[in-house]
Order: structure tokens, then sequence, then C-alpha cells
């Protein structure tokens, strides 16, 4: 173990009061994330001298910055348009063929459940578009950064951001805005509802076709991903699709009811 871990196993109760403190200042409880949270933290803290927890929290809580720093390194938003691109293309050419086949309705309620900067729902919308399919409510797209939602109202983007998406689809739905960046068309903007939630604390709608939940629940320890499994279960339509990440195996979907569609796709059964 390296020594700057061996420094802080066990946390010390200094921690826990920070995690408290955290909690009020940022709705996050660091408690439901894996123990690599409290590994950052103390790198992000090595970074910038500071000596203890209670002289961190209290940079954080004076200094904006310092905030919105913490909450970027700790919710790790990095994403792309139809990142992981085959598992996009299977959307559009086996699963959304699926649902309208099995559901018999042409209507899908989809959800980007932690879309980061909005690139993971507008690919979802562009697919939507793409395959005709009509949507009775915009793409829900949330998460629990509000700095990374207002960047995905924007619909800005530079242009490496879009490097997996179809060459032909680009002048279809961006304009250009200059200095290597687009800027994504209002059809597109139009179907999409970004909103703020803690996936872990928070309620769900229902009734969903499609959910994606990906590259989230690599830093939640294991009962708040089991816990968070299960709300998306519930949250599914009978028929309705959870699309992982592609990491992110379920090992427990029997138990919670789900049966396999593919590698890290679990369906609720009909
Ligand atoms: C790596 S991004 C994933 C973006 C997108 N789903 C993708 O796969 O490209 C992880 C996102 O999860 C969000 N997040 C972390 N904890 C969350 C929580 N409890 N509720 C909602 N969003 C959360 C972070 O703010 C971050 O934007």
């Amino acid at each position: 173990m390296p020594s700057h871990e061996s420094a802080i196993y066990p946390a010390p109760p200094e921690y826990d009061i920070f995690k408290k403190k955290m909690q009020s200042l940022s709705g996050i409880d660091l408690d439901a994330y894996k123990y690599q949270i409290h590994r950052r933290i103390h790198m992000l803290m090595q970074r910038w001298g500071m000596k203890s927890y209670d002289e961190y929290y209290k940079t954080i809580a004076d200094n904006p910055d310092k905030l919105r720093e913490f909450l970027d390194y700790l919710t790790i938003n990095v994403t792309e348009f139809f990142r992981n691109a085959n598992r996009w293309w299977e959307l559009k050419d086996r699963i959304i063929p699926q649902i309208y086949k099995e559901l018999g309705h042409q209507k899908l309620k989809m959800w980007s459940a932690a879309c980061s900067t909005g690139e993971e729902p507008y690919s979802l919308a562009i697919l939507a578009i793409e395959s005709r399919v009509a949507t009775p409510k915009p793409v829900l797209a949330v998460d629990i950064d509000d700095g990374v939602l207002a960047k995905a109202t924007a619909g800005v983007y530079a242009k490496r951001q879009i490097a997996s998406a179809p060459k032909e689809w680009i002048p279809k739905y961006f304009t250009d805005a200059g200095a290597d960046t687009v800027k994504v068309k209002p059809e597109v903007k139009d179907k999409v509802k970004f909103k703020h939630m803690d996936l872990i604390k928070d309620r769900f709608e229902s009734d969903f076709d499609l959910i994606l939940c990906r590259n989230v629940v690599i830093y939640f320890g294991p009962e708040t991903k089991s816990a968070l499994y299960k709300k998306f279960f519930s949250a599914l339509r009978p028929g309705g699709y959870l699309m992982t990440g592609a990491t992110e195996q379920i090992f427990e979907y029997k138990t919670i009811g789900f049966e396999s569609a593919g590698p890290f796709l679990y369906r609720r059964p009909k």
C-alpha cells in the first residue's frame, strides 16, 4: 500500500465530521460512494497542501471555485456523444425495433440517468429522430451536478466530443459554433429535458421503456449499487430495458427480477 494510503486508513474521526459537513454543503452523501472516494479526497487535499479535513472544508465552504473542483474531481464527468458506439448501434438496430414490435407502441419513454454534460441524452434524442421514434415526452436527463447540467443545457461542445457520430449526422444535428466547437440544433435540444437529481436519494418516475445508467455506479458501494438497480427495475415498464456501462455487470440481476438481454443490457420481463 502506498504511504499516502496508509496515512489515511482507517479514516480518522475528523473524516466523519468532514463527510457530514460536506453533505449539508453539497447534498452529496459521501458514505454512499466507495472507499476510493476517500483516497481521491485525500489526494486533492495533498495537492493543495491542506493539513486537516477541517482546513479543507473551510477552504471549500469559503471558495466556490474549490467547491466546483471538489465536485468535478469527485464525480468525474467524462463523456462523449455515442460513447462506446457499438452499444448505440445495438440500440438502434435491435433494441428499439424490438420495443416497437413487442410492446406494440411507438412512443418511447427514455432516461439518461447521470447524464453529465448532456452528450448521452442528446445522442438518445438523435437516435430517436433517426429511428423515427416518437417520444411522449422529451428524453429525461438527470445529474447531481448543477455545473454539468448548465453545460448540457447550453449544448455547445468541442468537436472531439462528436468523433463517434456518423459523419452524415453531423450537419443534420449540429451547427458550427466556431473555434473547433459545435452547437446542438434546436430540434435535438427540444427532445431533452434536464433536471437535477440525486439517483441515490431521490424518487424516480415510472414506465420507462429504456434507461441508460452508464459509468456512474463504478463510484458507488455495493449496497448503494444494488438499491439503485432495484429502483431502476421498478421505474421500468414491463418489457423495458436498462443499459449499463461497458464494465458494469449486475451480478444479482436475477434476484432483482431482471432477465439478461445481452452484455450489459437487462430487461424487466413482460
Ligand atoms: C462519467 S459521467 C457518466 C456520463 C454518461 N452517463 C456516460 O456514460 O458517458 C458520471 C456522472 O455521474 C454523476 N453522478 C455521480 N453521482 C451521482 C448521483 N448520486 N446522482 C446523479 N448523478 C450522479 C456525475 O455528476 C457525473 O456527471
